[in-house]
Formats: structure tokens, sequence, C-alpha cells
């Protein structure tokens, strides 16, 4: 029961927050990273996950720890509507791109990014992450729990088949909820997990070798 009421209230002020900060932030600007959208999520009967923004000031706690000699092309896996990639640009990587299914989504992003006049730093593909065949190209993978386990199973795999044996990569997993699939089946090298107090989710950082 404690739980419960705990989990309400933090559930309760974050909406609170997010209200805030898109009427107030974003709104009055054209912006949009805040309000959700669940339109995948029920369309798919849940395997899709819909849209919901991590929190920002959690995004610049996790880019505050990355090595950036090694991690030097960062993925969103399931971008929604750009907020990692706009918080990532405020970071020294040297390729910042996001995957995202819903159309829709892709192009709220890319007006996000155009009147943040950061359109030249960032890229918003529009794609499905299960048939996407540039992982290759990228080191370091953000997550936030976008799809089911069989998903992303599927798409840990493929991002595995795009590497050289002994590639080290970094995968960023927000809302871990199948953690086993990155632990399980690769080298674990290093594991650190941060908590977002503000969503109440953790975030697990791992250093994985193929
Ligand atoms: C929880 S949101 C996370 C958005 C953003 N990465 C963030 O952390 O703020 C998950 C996103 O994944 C997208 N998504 C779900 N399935 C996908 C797929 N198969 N390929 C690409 N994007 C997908 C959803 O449309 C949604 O925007």
């Amino acid at each position: 029961m404690k739980n419960k009421i705990r989990r309400f209230i933090v559930r309760a002020k974050r909406y609170i927050v997010f209200l805030f900060q898109y009427l107030v932030l974003e709104k009055t600007r054209g912006l949009d990273f805040t309000m959700r959208d669940l339109t995948l999520y029920k369309e798919s009967n849940g395997v899709y996950h819909g849209y919901s923004k991590t929190n920002e000031k959690h995004l610049r706690d996790i880019f505050r720890r990355i090595d950036y000699d090694e991690c030097t092309k960062l993925l969103d896996i399931g971008c929604g509507k750009g907020v990692v990639l706009k918080e990532a640009v405020r970071f020294p990587f040297k390729k910042i791109a996001g995957i995202e299914l819903e159309k829709e989504l892709v192009s709220i992003a890319e007006k996000n990014f155009k009147i943040l006049g950061i359109a030249d730093k960032v890229q918003c593909i529009h794609a499905d992450a299960v048939n996407f065949t540039e992982y290759g190209s990228y080191n370091i993978f953000f997550l936030c729990n976008p799809f089911s386990e069989k998903i992303l199973q599927k798409v840990a795999d493929r991002i595995f088949d795009s590497k050289k044996k002994g590639d080290v990569i970094t995968v960023i997993y927000h809302n871990p909820r199948f953690l086993n699939i990155f632990e399980d089946g690769w080298q674990v090298i290093d594991k650190e997990m941060l908590h977002d107090a503000m969503k109440d989710y953790d975030t697990c950082i791992l250093r994985l070798k193929v």
C-alpha cells in the first residue's frame, strides 16, 4: 500500500513538471518534446511501446559519464520526438542520430531540431529498428524500453551481427526491463546503474564486447 502511494506521488509530480515544461517552455516556441503519444502502443497491442520522453536532467547525468574517446557515434533506437538527440548535442559525440518507426514523431522531431537550430547536427531517420541496416555505423546505443522482449532480442542480434569480433560497444538502457538479453548474449566489460528519481526508473550503462 505504502509503495502504491509513493508511486502515485512520483507519477503525479512528474505529470505536473512535464505539463509545466510543455506549456511554458515548449509550446510557446512551437516545440514539443514532452507530450506522450500512445498511438503505436495501441495499434501494435503493446508490442511496440508508445512515446514518452526520458527526463533531460537524467540524460545529462548519463552523458557526463561517457568516455568520448571510445563512444563517438550515438544512435537512439526509438528516438520519438528527439529529446535524447537534443541533449546529446551538448556533448562531444562525432555523430548523433535516432531511428523512429512512427512517421508523425519523425516530423515533430525534425520541427523541434529546426526551431532549436540543431538540424545540421542530428538526424532522425524514419525506420523500423527490426530492419535497420546501419547499426554498424554506431558504437553507442540508447534505448528507452522501446519494445517487447521478442523485438528487443531481434534488434540486439542485428546490432551484434553488424560488429566484428572484439569490437566494444556501449548500450545505455533506460527502464531496462529485459537486461538479460544483453547480459546473457554478450561479454559484459562494465556495468553501471543510475536512478532517475523524477521518473523512478533505472538506467543501465553497459560496455559490451562482441
Ligand atoms: C519510450 S519512447 C523513447 C523516446 C526517446 N528515446 C526518449 O528516451 O526520450 C520509445 C520510442 O520508440 C519508438 N519505437 C517503438 N518501436 C519501434 C521500432 N520498431 N523501430 C523504431 N522505433 C520504435 C516509439 O514510437 C517511441 O517513440
